[in-house]
């Protein structure tokens, strides 16, 4: 795929991005309940945080909401997908994420999350930007036997796990980055703030 396409993907997502905001503010699934997320448009330029309520978030759901004009994934793990993250360790670049540049500190270990439950990652491969799938099922028919559920990148078919992990030999050199993140209770995330005790 020529750099020409990878932009276009990457302005299909602007449009897709642009065409919500003032509306529901979800780019992805169509989850009524993140209205709280509805910064206003000067805001949003200035890369103000965005809090998303995820209560009714169920497991094995993911939803996406734009940060800083980048899509920004939040996906509830059920106790299967955090085992299957587990299994594949060894299959992984950076299994304990080592490499600081894609997450803030206080991010570590397998999860990449402060929460085993909920990880929080930008939705744009680390190769050349596109915009990866989210691809839950265990075993897909076009990704594998061995596929234990992840992301999938359609532009040149890098693959990551449900951390966000890249697999080793993919043409994305690391993993997908995890933004700055905090719970402002149970049910609240902020995206853009570290916590308040790091
Ligand atoms: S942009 Fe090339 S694999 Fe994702």
């Amino acid at each position: 795929m020529s750099n020409g396409d990878v932009s276009q993907g990457r302005r299909r997502f602007l449009i897709g991005a642009t065409s919500v905001v003032g509306g529901v503010g979800v780019v992805g699934a169509a989850v009524p309940f993140v209205a709280s997320w509805n910064p206003s448009a000067k805001a949003e330029a200035a890369g103000a945080p965005v809090t998303v309520n995820v209560s009714k978030l169920e497991p094995g759901q993911q939803i996406t909401v734009e940060w800083r004009g980048k899509p920004v994934w939040l996906i509830r793990r059920t106790e299967e997908m955090l085992a299957n993250i587990k299994k594949q360790n060894d299959r992984v670049k950076d299994p304990e994420s080592a490499e600081a540049s894609q997450q803030p500190g206080y991010i570590t270990g397998e999860f990449r999350s402060l929460k085993p439950e909920l990880v929080v990652l930008v939705g744009l491969c680390t190769h050349l930007g596109c915009v990866p799938s989210y691809r839950p099922e265990v075993a897909a028919a076009d990704l594998g036997g061995d596929w234990l559920g992840g992301l999938f990148c359609p532009c040149h078919g890098s693959k990551y796990d449900l951390a966000g992990r890249v697999y080793d030999s993919q043409p994305a050199p690391s993993n997908l980055e995890v933004p700055p993140y905090r719970y402002e209770n149970d049910a609240t995330v902020t995206i853009g703030l570290d916590p308040e005790t790091v």
